[in-house]
């Protein structure tokens, strides 16, 4: 599917990049976009308080909603190829804006971004597709809801339409709290994100992460993630954006792997296409491994975070070529993508009061120094006035380490992470238990 370097030339100079997102998502790929030979400056807009720390990285200061800021920016600094992180933007179709002006962008189009932004809209698709996934039903408004339970008589996952910021799920223990998530989305709790929303059997397993980059028609896929979603050690506590990641997950072996690719990813970029939706993006197929075979549980539009900073120290320098290809709809044109084969550990550190009020305003003291093996990803900081780091958000940074195992890859991660002080800092120690030796 893709071709060596030497058909790179088919493919329009890359020397300039800007990513946008604050995240830790952002500075990964930033960091790991600038290892490509071609590439003269990276550019993040609106970064956060580690991307000018990045080699060849550069923030500036506009607002992902700032289109026309963006777009100005663009075209001054001759940006040849944009990269979107977050779901946000791409929902509100800030894709869209960038190629009606000419420029190349990785990230679909509000159409496609329907794929997370719309749960009742992806759920149908994956119908249409024949996509393995939970048994579902939409609803418009909570008498319809209330009575599919009712017939239903067993507790089910309750999920708010739109996006949520990783909120908007509920996986009901008992009926009671299913009636009770009902009613909050649609006294509403997420707001116009609640106007509906999807009901669906529980199912169990684990859960892995798979990472396709398509170019409207072609794929290719990236190892497998394993995310940590929940805040508290042994799985418990509250549903986070994800404390921790590692890959390759050896949740699904390349044979497996491959059965993912053409029963749930081919079919999905067939039934897009199908819809005439020209998807230049990543399709993030989270997936739960049951008794009965995989089913997809969520796609979503964008980069897993923290599965991104996981992924990106494992990719080699043609990934910004890859993206730049997808962009332009000519993945044949790409060189291969070459991936290393150690094991990769990421561990998030939180601020105190994540998830439900993190606190802002905490300096942060960083004594780790980032190497060939490890880095150090800011996520929720900024810079003060007087130039030092604090807190500002949920999840504050990783650190990702690669290894030849897993358990040389955690240990310096969870090395770099004591070299870190802030107040309130809390992340778990125990990430990537499935495959470490304790
Ligand atoms: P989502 O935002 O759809 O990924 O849901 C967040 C989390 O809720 C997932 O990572 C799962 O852990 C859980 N979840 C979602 N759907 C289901 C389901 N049908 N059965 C069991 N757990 C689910
Ligand atoms: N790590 C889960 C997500 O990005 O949605």
């Amino acid at each position: 599917m893709t071709n060596s370097i030497s058909s790179v030339q088919a493919l329009p100079p890359l020397k300039r990049i800007l990513v946008l997102g604050s995240g830790g998502r952002e500075n990964a790929l930033a960091w790991a976009i600038e290892k490509c030979n071609s590439i003269e400056e990276v550019w993040v807009a609106p970064g956060n308080g580690g991307t000018k720390d990045l080699a060849g990285c550069k923030c500036i200061a506009i607002k992902e909603s700032n289109v026309k800021g963006i777009i100005d920016h663009c075209l001054l600094k001759q940006i040849d190829l944009v990269v979107i992180g977050p779901e946000t933007p791409l929902a509100k179709g800030v894709a869209d804006e960038l190629r009606a002006v000419g420029l190349a962008v990785f990230g679909p189009g509000a159409d496609g971004a329907q794929l997370e932004a719309s749960k009742s809209w992806s759920k149908e698709l994956m119908a249409e597709a024949g996509i393995p996934t939970a048994k579902h039903w939409t609803a418009n408004n909570e008498n319809d809801a209330l009575s599919i339970l009712k017939s239903f008589n067993k507790p089910l996952v309750v999920k708010a339409d739109g996006l949520a910021a990783g909120k908007g799920v509920t996986v009901a223990e008992t009926i009671q709290e299913t009636e009770q998530a009902i009613r909050e989305v649609f006294q509403g709790k997420f707001g116009a994100s609640g106007q509906k929303l999807v009901l669906e059997e529980k199912l169990n397993g684990p859960e892995v992460s798979v990472f396709a980059l398509c170019d409207g028609a072609r794929m290719i896929l990236l190892p497998t993630a394993q995310d940590h979603k929940r805040l508290k050690e042994k799985d418990q506590g509250p549903n986070t954006g994800g404390m921790g990641a590692y890959a390759p997950a050896p949740l699904l072996n390349e044979e497996e792997l491959n059965k993912v690719r053409e029963s749930m990813l081919e079919p999905t970029l067939n039934a897009l296409r199908g819809r005439g939706i020209d998807y230049r993006g990543v399709i993030y197929a989270g997936l739960m491994l049951t008794e009965t075979g995989a089913k997809v549980i969520e796609f979503n539009c964008r980069f897993g975070d923290p599965e991104c900073q996981t992924l990106m120290p494992l990719m080699g320098p043609e990934l910004a070529l890859v993206l730049q290809a997808c962009a332009l709809g000519s993945l044949s044109q790409a060189p291969n993508l070459s991936i290393s084969n150690l094991c990769s550990a990421c561990v998030v550190a939180a601020a105190s009061g994540y998830p439900e009020a993190p606190r802002s305003g905490d300096l942060i003291n960083i004594n780790t120094q980032a190497g060939k093996l490890i880095q150090l990803f800011h996520a929720g900081t900024k810079c003060t006035e007087d130039n030092k780091i604090s807190t500002s958000g949920g999840r504050v940074l990783s650190v990702v380490a690669q290894g030849e195992n897993f358990d040389i890859a955690f240990k310096n991660a969870y090395q770099g992470l004591n070299e870190i002080h802030f107040d309130g800092i809390h992340y778990r120690r125990d990430i990537g238990y499935q495959v470490r030796k304790f």
